[in-house]
């Protein structure tokens, strides 16, 4: 099968001739029709985290796919030959920027109709983190005020809707350029990070979600009340300051999950939570795809076609 691949930390990302991935039990082969990326893609392709996540070599890029359930492992009750799916699989299935990729039936997620593969590849990674962020990890509750930080970007789009679903007050950080598209997803209040300071304007805020960390991450502590939550998905210690400020502070890597995917699914199929597509490459441009994320300026998702 064709696949996107790097041979080594920092080489060039190229399409590749690999084997299809092995069915395992409880585990379905989806031939792929929609891969979308993130910037983990290229964090690991740096080599960032080489000490945490040793990656082995051809290295086959992506997080995120939709497509067709061609065949099906032992012990799979969930979806048959045939179904529509999207994920986020495991570290171990991961490498989805290719012509088949293999995902445990938990990790799925039945492609609503009215969604297309597109929309659908879309969503996992950074719909399942805006969710953990909000929901689990941040506890949200109807009425709260929230600070979304970059209200624009993979993850943001996602927060901002899921926010408002759960009846919060959604404040977001982003460029001008982007203002009008992050209050059509629902934002209340719209901060353009470039000219105003977010510390200065907002105070007594439930909840703030880092998702740029370093001095935004430092300075998001300011608008939190006491007993607050700030989560953050760039990860950084600041202990010392959450128990400062009197603030409930945690950073975490989110996780695949079929049933919140499926949830997430049926907001999507009712037209609760819409997806916003940056572009789309198909997968001879993938390298070209992930030079415009690296850029940081994505409206939404970027997602590769492959089928
Ligand atoms: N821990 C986890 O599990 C996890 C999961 C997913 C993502 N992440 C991390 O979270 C971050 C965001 O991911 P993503 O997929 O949303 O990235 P993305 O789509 O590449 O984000 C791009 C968006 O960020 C906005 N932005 C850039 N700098 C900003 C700033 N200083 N303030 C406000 N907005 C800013 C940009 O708006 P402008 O063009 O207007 O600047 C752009 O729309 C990444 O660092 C990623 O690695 C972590």
């Amino acid at each position: 099968m064709k696949a996107v691949a790097y041979q080594n930390y920092n080489s060039n990302i190229e399409i590749i001739e690999a084997a299809k991935p092995e069915l395992k039990d409880r585990s379905v082969l989806i031939e792929v029709h929609a891969a979308s990326i993130n910037p983990i893609d290229n964090i690991l392709h740096a080599g960032y985290l080489h000490q945490m996540l040793e990656l082995s070599f051809p290295h086959i890029m992506g997080y995120d796919v939709s497509g067709t359930v061609v065949e099906v492992g032992k012990g799979v009750r969930s979806v048959k030959v045939g179904d529509e799916v999207f994920a986020r699989p495991n570290q171990e299935d991961a490498g989805s920027i290719a012509e088949f990729a293999r995902v445990h039936e938990n990790e799925l997620a039945i492609k609503p109709k009215n969604m297309s593969h597109i929309d659908a590849a879309s969503v996992p990674l950074a719909g399942l983190t805006a969710w953990q962020a909000l929901v689990t990890k941040g506890e949200l509750k109807k009425g709260d005020k929230v600070l979304i930080h970059a209200g624009s970007g993979g993850v943001g789009t996602f927060a901002i809707q899921i926010a408002k679903y759960f009846g919060a007050m959604v404040t977001t950080t982003t460029s001008s350029k982007n203002s009008n598209l992050v209050k059509s997803l629902g934002a209340d209040l719209v901060i353009d990070y470039t000219t105003q300071s977010f510390e200065n304007e907002l105070s007594d805020y439930d909840l703030v979600i880092d998702a740029i960390g370093g001095d935004t991450l430092t300075k998001s502590f300011k608008v939190l009340k006491k007993g607050g939550r700030l989560i953050s998905i760039k990860g950084q210690d600041t202990e010392n300051l959450a128990k400062d400020y009197g603030i409930n502070f945690e950073w975490f890597f989110m996780s695949p999950d079929g049933d919140m995917l499926t949830e997430l699914a049926t907001l999507i199929s009712q037209g609760i939570v819409k997806t916003v597509i940056d572009s789309t490459y198909p997968m001879k441009q993938a390298p070209k795809a992930f030079e415009v994320l690296a850029k940081g300026r994505a409206k939404g998702k970027i997602v590769i076609t492959i089928k």
